[in-house]
């Protein structure tokens, strides 16, 4: 009986909690960083317009959401899609992690390049500047401290070596690992 109370009781202290939080949230604006449990950080993300999934997602601290000052309508997390902790999102284009997707911690997303204030670079390497999707597909593991360049599609079911930096396209069921990320073997 006293347990059953004191379960209430912390369910009730942490739905307040929430309010409070999705409150000041509200008010201040799209966070560039979140710091709160998954649960809290999928009601933040959908509050600024991400699509998050409703089943087994897992969102945990801390993320980090670039160039979302209007809102994070660029992201789209599915079901059943596991962000291990210390991940940067950029959202200067869509972002969609498929399905079953899991990043590792430290996986780094980026999906637009630029030098920035330097005129030189941002001519000469015209090439590599823009911004471009990113598309993770269904069921595909990102290990620790990985790299996606924008505008790379990794396929279903593939896996990305920890601390590859992946800037071409993964085949579906492939294993990917390097500096570039080279196809390792197929998984099957
Ligand atoms: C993906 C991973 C689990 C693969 O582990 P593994 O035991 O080395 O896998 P395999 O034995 O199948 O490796 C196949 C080949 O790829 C190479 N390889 C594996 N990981 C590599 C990496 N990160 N970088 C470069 N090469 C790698 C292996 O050396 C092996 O090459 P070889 O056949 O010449 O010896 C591991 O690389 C990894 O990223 N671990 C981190 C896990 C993680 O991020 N967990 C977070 C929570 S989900």
């Amino acid at each position: 009986m006293i347990s059953t109370v004191r379960k209430y009781m912390k369910r009730l202290m942490y739905v307040i909690y929430k309010k409070i939080v999705l409150i000041i949230v509200r008010l201040t604006g799209p966070p560039r960083m979140l710091r709160f449990d998954s649960e809290i950080n999928g009601d933040i993300l959908r509050l600024f317009g991400a699509r998050i999934g409703k089943n087994k997602v897992r969102i945990h601290s801390p993320i980090t959401l670039h160039a979302a000052e209007s809102g994070y309508a660029n992201l789209i997390i599915n079901d059943g899609c596991i962000l291990n902790g210390n991940n940067f999102l950029d959202l200067s284009s869509r972002l969609e992690l498929e399905k079953g997707v899991s990043l590792g911690p430290n996986v780094v997303i980026m999906t637009h390049n630029n030098y920035n204030h330097n005129v030189f670079l941002q001519e000469k390497m015209k090439h590599t500047c823009g911004n471009r999707d990113v598309l993770i597909k269904k069921g595909a593991g990102i290990k620790a401290s990985a790299l996606i360049t924008m505008g790379v599609t990794v396929g279903e079911n593939a896996i990305v070596a920890g601390g590859a930096v992946v800037n071409r396209d993964v085949s579906d069921n492939c294993f990917v690992a390097g500096v570039p990320a080279r196809a390792i073997k197929e998984i099957k």
